[in-house]
């Protein structure tokens, strides 16, 4: 049976956890390849909400698997605080949560490194969550200086292994800067040693686990973290996650060649948002900014950050469909759009006198294109209480259409509010 990914096309935060949701419970497997606990999920389930960062969104639903694969830098006080988060609210996590012997582990030096790198960086910040994310994936790539989960089961290992990254990590970021907080090894590794108690029942080999759940043809989803305009190969570097966010990333971050992979859902918001810095060519720094923003209630899961917002642009869209290999797109929070007398779609920008139809990965060439919209009429009507396509006013669905028509893929869902039943299935 071919596996699904549900990735977002955009910056982040495209309300893809609602498009798994809708999915439904015939997924056996739910894993996740890429990140940390950078990714803010907001899971509603019946009267209850979770706010997830790091978990699966599978964790709720006790047939499902759910993997934590070998892609991920894991923070092991984000995982126990939210698998106590929901064994509290009577959500048994037991077997049924299977996290990468092989995924990377975050120490507090990483997230002191990253804070330490974003103020001296000025304008120049990249704005990240603050989770250490990028620098575990530096120490990952670097080797010398890594630990993986696994190794946090071997007590004398991990003590040794700290006693030699320690010294390093504390010259190291005193040398970023004499205010540098300091680390003791020992300390260290007594905390990690307690953490590791919680984690051990889920630590496993997820690799063997997917690959016999594929002999097996078991039912697989995979939930891309961020957004593919993120991802660190082709987003918009080096305004990025340190991961590859697109579905390119399932195969390293799980094991899972791609070829297993059937149908891939990208999902995008009726507009744009993206937090942290870097080139942003459709972004709205007005009242209607301000407006979409409110209403959209754009504001970061994990951070609190105000989203900037913008108009779509279905150039940076069609950029990422094609490297994610989407199969369809879905259009998230096309309500928020009401009242705006027109609506703008970006077709293409104009860089250096010419016209340009495909996106500069390159953050310094983008920031030198200005967008070219097409302006369409807007609507008034309050879109939450649709339920078909025919009921939306003519003038949303000719701005559907014309995403569908400039992003030349198929529309799966519309979606018109944050529950499962505000979602407008669309006829091709
Ligand atoms: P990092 O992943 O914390 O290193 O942050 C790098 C960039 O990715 C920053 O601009 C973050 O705001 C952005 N980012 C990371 N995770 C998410 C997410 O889940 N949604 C939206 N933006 C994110």
């Amino acid at each position: 049976m071919p596996a699904t990914c549900v990735v977002g096309l955009q910056w982040g935060d495209e309300a893809k956890g609602k498009i798994t949701d809708l999915l439904g419970d015939g997924f056996e497997y739910v894993v996740r390849y890429n990140g940390g606990a950078n990714a803010g999920h907001t899971i509603v389930w019946g009267d209850r909400t979770f706010k997830l960062s790091l978990l699966p969104t599978g964790v709720l639903k006790p047939h499902v698997t759910s993997v934590i694969g070998n892609g991920l830098v894991v923070n092991p006080v984000r995982f126990i605080e939210e698998v106590d988060q929901l064994t509290k609210a009577g959500v048994s996590v037991g077997k049924n949560l299977v996290l990468s012997d092989h995924a990377h582990v975050i120490f507090p030096y990483h997230m002191e490194e990253e804070r330490l790198a974003e103020a001296e960086s000025g304008d120049g910040k990249i704005g990240t969550t603050g989770r250490g994310i990028g620098p575990c994936y530096q120490d990952k790539v670097g080797r010398r200086h890594a630990i993986r989960v696994g190794e946090l089961l071997n007590a004398e290992h991990l003590r040794l292994r700290l006693r030699q990254i320690v010294p390093i990590k504390n010259r190291m970021l005193k040398a970023m800067h004499d205010s540098a907080k300091q680390f003791d090894a020992d300390t260290l590794a007594e905390e990690y040693l307690g953490y590791a108690k919680h984690l051990a029942p889920h630590v496993g080999d997820t690799v063997q686990l997917l690959h016999t759940a594929l002999k097996q043809n078991k039912n697989m989803l995979f939930e891309a973290a961020q957004g593919s305009l993120l991802d660190v190969d082709h987003g918009t570097y080096p305004y990025v996650t340190s991961s590859s966010s697109l579905p390119s990333g399932i195969w390293a971050g799980s094991g899972v060649p791609s070829r297993n992979v059937g149908r891939i859902i990208g999902v995008v918001k009726a507009y744009t948002t993206r937090v942290g810095g870097g080139p942003f060519p459709t972004e709205l720094n007005n009242d209607t900014g301000e407006r979409i923003r409110k209403i959209g209630r754009e504001y970061g899961t994990v951070t609190g950050r105000p989203r900037r917002v913008g108009w779509f642009d279905a150039v940076a869209v069609r950029y990422t469909a094609a490297l994610a290999g989407a199969d369809e797109i879905s259009v998230m929070l096309l309500d928020v759009l009401s009242g705006l007398p027109e609506v703008k779609l970006c077709t293409h920008y104009e860089c250096d006198g010419q016209r340009v139809d495909h996106f500069p990965s390159d953050a310094h060439a983008l920031e030198r294109c200005t967008p070219v919209y097409e302006t369409l009429a807007g609507w008034n009507e309050n879109l939450t209480g649709i339920r078909t396509y025919a009921e939306l006013p003519a003038a949303a669905r000719n701005y559907v259409e014309r995403i569908r028509e400039l992003v030349e893929l198929p529309i799966f869902v519309v979606s018109v509010g944050p529950d499962r039943a505000q979602t407008i299935p669309v006829g091709n």
